[in-house]
C-alpha cells in the first residue's frame, strides 16, 4: 500500500491530518502557537531570509544547511521512497507534540545510517553526483527486494507518463508548435490579451482539511501576480507570488511565514501565475525540449514538453494531443538526498470571457493530495495591490471542524 502518498502525519490505519495535530498542540497554549514552533516564530518577521532546518529542529545531524521547506520535502522524499508514514520512523507522540520528531528511534537511526551510506556510494562511485538515492533500492518499499520478480518480468509494463524522458528521433512536433496550439486552444492571443485579471472562488479538499471541502479563493493579475487563499478549519493559508518573489503563510508549516524556496517551489508558483495568462507561455520557461515520445495520461494521448524555471527547476508540461489543452504540469524539487515530484492535473476547462480555464485541478505530492474546484470566476475585476505583497504570518485558530 502506498501509504506515503496519503498521510504525511498518519499512523497505520488512522489518518491524522496536520491541522488536527496543531489543534492538539495548541491545547493549553495561551499564545495560540503550536509546541515546538513558538520559539522559532521571531524568524517569521524577516521573511526574505530562508530559515535553515537546524534553526527550527532540535536533532538534525546530517540534513543541515538546507531551508525548512527543503527539509520538509526531504522527509516527503524519504517517506515516498521507502513507502513509510512519518510515524514509521518517528515516535507516535510526534503527532501531538512537534518536538518529539527530534526523538531517535531504531528505524530513524537506521535511516540516518542509510543517508550516510548513500552519500558514501555517490562520493566513491559517482564523483559526488546524486545518482543513487533511497528510491534506487527501495523503490517505494520498506525492504529492497533482492530476488527478481518473474511476475513483473512477464507482465506488461505499466507506463507511468511522469517517467518519460527525451529519446532520439522522438518525431514529436517542435515545442513552439505545441505551445502555439495551446494558446489557440484556450482562446487565442486576442481574447487572452483582453483578460488582465480575475478573481475566483471555489473549494479545496486535502489532507490538511480533514479531506473536507473548505472555501478557496484565487486572485490573479497579468502578467503574473497570483495569490491563493485556503480557509482551512484551523486558519487561513495564503500563498503569494508577486511577479518575482513568493511567500507561504500556512498554519501547517513549522514556521508561520516562509519565503518560497528557490527551485520547485518558487518556479512552480511563477509557472502557475504565467499559466493564468498563457499568451506569453513560450517565455515562461527556458531551454524548451520536445523530444519526448508520445505518451498517455489515462486514455488521453499527450505531447510532453520540458522547460527550466528561472531558479533552475525542471518542469514537464503535458498537452492533450486532441484538444491541445494543458493536462498536467510535473515539476521537480531538488532536495539534499533526491528529487521529489509535484504533479498538477488540470481538468474541466470552461470558458470565462472567451478564455478556457481549468475549473478543476488536482495537486499531488509525496505526502499529500488536494483537489481544487472553482465555482465562480469573475474576469477583469480590480484587485488591490496589497493582495500581492508579503502576507502576514498564518494565525492558528481553534474553530475545529466546520459543520
Ligand atoms: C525512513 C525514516 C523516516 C521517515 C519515514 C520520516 N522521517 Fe523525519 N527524520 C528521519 C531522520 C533520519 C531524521 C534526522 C535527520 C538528521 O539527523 O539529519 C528525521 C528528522 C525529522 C525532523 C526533525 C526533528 C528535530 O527536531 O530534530 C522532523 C520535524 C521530521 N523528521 C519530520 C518528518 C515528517 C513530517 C515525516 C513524514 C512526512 C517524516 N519525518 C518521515 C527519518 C524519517
Ligand atoms: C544500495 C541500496 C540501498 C539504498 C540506496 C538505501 N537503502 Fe535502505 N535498506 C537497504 C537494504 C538492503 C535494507 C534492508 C536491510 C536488512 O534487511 O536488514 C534497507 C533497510 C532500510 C531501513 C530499515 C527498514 C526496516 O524496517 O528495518 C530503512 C528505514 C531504510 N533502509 C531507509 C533508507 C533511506 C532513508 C535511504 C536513503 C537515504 C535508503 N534506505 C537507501 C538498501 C538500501
Amino acid at each position: 500500500m502506498k501509504r506515503g502518498l496519503l498521510a504525511r502525519w498518519s499512523v497505520p490505519g488512522v489518518v491524522v491530518p496536520t491541522s488536527a495535530v496543531l489543534i492538539v498542540l495548541m491545547a493549553g497554549r495561551p499564545s495560540g502557537q503550536p509546541a515546538g514552533v513558538a520559539a522559532q516564530r521571531p524568524e517569521a518577521t524577516d521573511a526574505a531570509r530562508q530559515v535553515m532546518a537546524e534553526e527550527v529542529f532540535k536533532n538534525v545531524q546530517l540534513l543541515r544547511g538546507i531551508p525548512v521547506g527543503e527539509f520538509w520535502d526531504t522527509m516527503g522524499f524519504i517517506a515516498a521512497a521507502v513507502g513509510a508514514n512519518c510515524t514509521d520512523c518517528h515516535v507516535e507522540e510526534s503527532l501531538i507534540d512537534l518536538e518529539r520528531f527530534a526523538d531517535d528511534t531504531p528505524r530513524k537511526r537506521r535511516a540516518r545510517q542509510m543517508i550516510a551510506m548513500v552519500n558514501a556510494i555517490n562520493q566513491t562511485h559517482f564523483g559526488g553526483a546524486r545518482v543513487v538515492t533511497c528510491n534506487s533500492c527501495h523503490n517505494g518499499g520498506n525492504r529492497p527486494e533482492p530476488v527478481p520478480s518473474l511476475l513483473r518480468q512477464y507482465s506488461l509494463p505499466l507506463e507511468d507518463p511522469n517517467l518519460v524522458e527525451p529519446v532520439p528521433d522522438a518525431g514529436s512536433p517542435p515545442a513552439s508548435e505545441t505551445l502555439e496550439r495551446y494558446v489557440q486552444a484556450v482562446g487565442g492571443t486576442e481574447r487572452l490579451s483582453a483578460l488582465t485579471s480575475f478573481v475566483a472562488s471555489g473549494t479545496y479538499r486535502g489532507y490538511d482539511t480533514y479531506d473536507q471541502k473548505v472555501p478557496y479563493e484565487i486572485f490573479v493579475k497579468a502578467p503574473n501576480q497570483r495569490t491563493v487563499v485556503v480557509h482551512t478549519q484551523n486558519g487561513i493559508n495564503t500563498t503569494v507570488f508577486d511577479g518575482s518573489r513568493g511567500w507561504v503563510a500556512a498554519v501547517d508549516r513549522p514556521v508561520p511565514l516562509l519565503p518560497l524556496a528557490p527551485g520547485g517551489e518558487l518556479d512552480g508558483a511563477k509557472l502557475e501565475a504565467d499559466l493564468a495568462f498563457p499568451a506569453g507561455i513560450s517565455q515562461a520557461l527556458t531551454g524548451w525540449r520536445a523530444d519526448f515520445p508520445i505518451t498517455a495520461i489515462g486514455d488521453r494521448t499527450v505531447h510532453v514538453l520540458q522547460g527550466t524555471g528561472a531558479t533552475g527547476a525542471r518542469m514537464k508540461l503535458y498537452f492533450d494531443s486532441e484538444s491541445g489543452l494543458l493536462a498536467r504540469v510535473l515539476r521537480y524539487t531538488t532536495t539534499m538526498i533526491g528529487v521529489v515530484p509535484t504533479q498538477i492535473d488540470y481538468d474541466d476547462y470552461r470558458e470565462v470571457a472567451g478564455v478556457k480555464m481549468p475549473f478543476k485541478r488536482i495537486v499531488t505530492w509525496t505526502s499529500g493530495q488536494a483537489t481544487i474546484e472553482l465555482i465562480e470566476v469573475q474576469p477583469n475585476v480590480p484587485i488591490i495591490a496589497s493582495r500581492f505583497t508579503q502576507p502576514a504570518p498564518a494565525v492558528l485558530t481553534s474553530q475545529g471542524l466546520r459543520p
